[in-house]
């Protein structure tokens, strides 16, 4: 399997290839790979010709010092998962210094407002973080289609919103949350959390589960309210918001409509770990 630290590299390998009707996948990941990750290559492996994985830890997405640092890195574990998969597999894991050679600061966009709710009001400069590495890596790599896990939901949205602003013509893939055993959605981060709090943690899901069945006969905010309260009274989870939104534009529902497509948010943290979940309603 190769793995290419430069983009010259990439490209060269990619270039030719290119010319022979083959189709290429990317699957942009920070690493510490789990099941969720490896979905999204087999995926990508089954609708295309070559697959890039690309491995970075994207400074400018990070609005904490403390939470870049800790982020984990284990590239040789990853490289082991990846080339046991598929001899398909192309991997581009480049230095800080590739990717950002004027500091890694992110550009601009007009995400219409997506950017400013949830994980953006929490994480101010997180999407433009995101908009900034995607937008580089789909203009390297240029490929037929990119995928993405919608354990992000909103993420995978901006995409989509940066994707059309920059007329990057590259199908952009949402594909379905990998949970482990208790239901907890898969996380490079599950792995800080203690044992018994990683199967408690299926509280999270349970709890979306059952907003999902609540809000068949009840309005978002009277939902919202039950999610928060049931959350106070739980020792282990510390809530930092419940909310439900439109699918496309992420804009909060005052009234339900009969076709609307909704989906509820949630940000909880657990031994000091920040873990974000959502569910289509
Ligand atoms: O979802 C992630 O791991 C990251 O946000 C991404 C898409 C790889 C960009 O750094």
């Amino acid at each position: 399997m190769y793995a290419f630290q430069l983009k010259k590299d990439l490209q060269s390998y990619l270039n030719p290839s290119k010319k022979h009707n083959t189709t290429v996948g990317l699957v942009p990941t920070m690493g510490a790979l789990h099941q969720g990750h490896l979905a999204l290559v087999s995926r990508a492996l089954e609708e295309n010709t070559i697959v890039v994985v690309s491995i970075f830890v994207n400074p400018a997405q990070f609005n904490k010092a403390e939470d870049l640092n800790k982020y984990p890195k284990t590239l040789a574990k990853d490289l082991e998962l990846l080339e046991a998969l598929s001899d398909r597999i192309v991997v581009f894991n480049p230095e800080v210094s590739e990717m950002y050679p004027k500091g890694s600061k992110g550009n601009s966009y007009d995400f219409g407002g997506l950017e400013k709710v949830m994980e953006g009001e929490f994480r101010p400069g997180h999407f433009e973080g995101v908009g900034t590495i995607v937008e580089a890596l789909l203009k390297l790599v240029l490929p037929d289609r990119a995928y993405f896990g919608e354990k992000d939901f909103q993420q995978l949205q901006i995409v989509r919103k940066m994707v059309s602003l920059k007329k990057i013509t590259t199908q952009i893939v949402g594909c379905p949350i990998v949970r482990e055993p208790h239901g907890l959605a898969m996380s490079s981060r599950n792995e800080r959390l203690s044992a018994s709090t990683r199967v408690a943690a299926s509280f999270i899901y349970e709890t979306l589960v059952a907003a999902k069945e609540a809000f068949r006969s009840k309005s978002a905010s009277s939902v919202i309210q039950w999610v928060k309260k049931r959350f106070e009274s739980h020792s282990l989870f510390t809530l930092e918001y419940i909310d439900i939104r439109t699918v496309k534009y992420l804009k909060p529902v005052k009234r339900k409509h009969k076709n609307g497509s909704y989906r509820a948010f949630i940000a909880v943290y657990a031994d000091g770990v920040r873990l974000i979940d959502n569910i289509a309603l």
